[in-house]
């Protein structure tokens, strides 16, 4: 498996696989790789003869008050894991090799990025749009992995896609969970031990709603005061938000009408996770 730092270096091994008529997918990361990921890099390897995984902490989608400079970083591991799922190359390139001196575009995504986490995270999605264009620029793959733990990540980008006319074909991943339903996450590596317990009250509540409508219960008001009930009774999480909006359009309903995302952002201590399910109707 190689390891490649620089844009240069990256299209000239593109360019030569293309040659030999390979097949090429990209997984973009921010590294520090759980089983999540490598589960979308094991999906990319059974669709493309070659994977290329991006591990790049991009300063772009980081808030002024965030975790940009404590994200785990660890790129002997992730060489690792990601040999041994069968990637050929991880591009890892420096911050100044993306944002050279006079870099100055970016992308705005309108409409589904001014809720949940656009909120919350002003300037997010800005950064990841921007990111993702660039390493779709730099790899022109045939098929890009996501998973839909960012659910709303996976819809900007979808869009992005579509209104650029982007050749490309976005692949979305289920999320994978611990075994007690803890969404898999790199930033579950923050976590104390008690801390980690109470993250559990994410899947949980989650499930609560899952409940509720298969219960036949589709207000959209009283599913979201129960799940903020039961957040509520973990003493160490601090709701960020819940909401509940029509998928994948992400409007707002007071009753649900064939399938919504329900979106959790939980604090727990300092750590902020999120997940989130599809609440159908049967
Ligand atoms: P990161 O958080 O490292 O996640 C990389 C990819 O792995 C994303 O598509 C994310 O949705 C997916 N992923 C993470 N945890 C997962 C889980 N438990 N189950 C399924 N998929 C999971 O998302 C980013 O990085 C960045 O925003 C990025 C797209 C790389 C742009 O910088």
């Amino acid at each position: 498996m190689k390891i490649i730092e620089t844009v240069e270096e990256m299209r000239h091994f593109i360019k030569q696989a293309k040659k030999e008529g390979k097949s090429i997918a990209l997984v973009p990361t921010m590294g520090s790789l759980h089983e999540g990921h490598l589960t979308l890099m094991r999906q990319a390897k059974q669709a493309c003869d070659i994977v290329v995984v991006s591990i790049f902490v991009n300063p772009t989608q980081f808030g002024p008050n965030e975790d940009f400079a404590k994200y785990p970083r660890d790129l002997t591991g992730d060489s690792q894991a990601a040999a041994s799922a069968g990637v050929e190359v991880i591009f890892h390139p420096q911050a100044k090799e993306m944002y050279p001196a006079g870099y100055a575009s970016f992308i705005e995504i309108e409409g589904i990025t001014e809720k949940l986490c656009g909120l919350s995270r002003p300037g997010h999605f800005r950064g990841v749009a921007t990111v993702v264009n660039k390493l779709l620029n730099i790899v022109q793959p045939d098929k890009a992995f996501f998973g839909q733990k960012d659910a709303q990540q996976v819809l900007v980008l979808q869009r992005m896609v579509a209104d650029f006319n982007m050749n490309v074909s976005l692949e979305v991943v289920p999320i994978v969970r611990e075994a007690d339903g803890l969404a898999m996450s790199s930033r579950n590596a923050f976590l104390s031990a008690e801390e980690r317990q109470a993250g559990l009250i994410l899947s949980r509540s989650l499930k609560v709603a899952e409940e509720l409508v298969a219960q036949g219960e589709y207000h959209i008001e009283k599913i979201r005061s129960e799940v903020i009930a039961k957040i509520q009774t973990e003493k160490l999480a601090e709701c960020d938000y819940v909401e509940i909006f029509n998928y994948p359009a992400l409007q707002e309903i007071s009753v649900l009408q064939d399938k919504a995302l329900l979106a959790l952002a939980v604090r727990i201590g300092k750590t902020r996770l999120i997940d989130n399910t599809i609440l159908e109707v049967k």
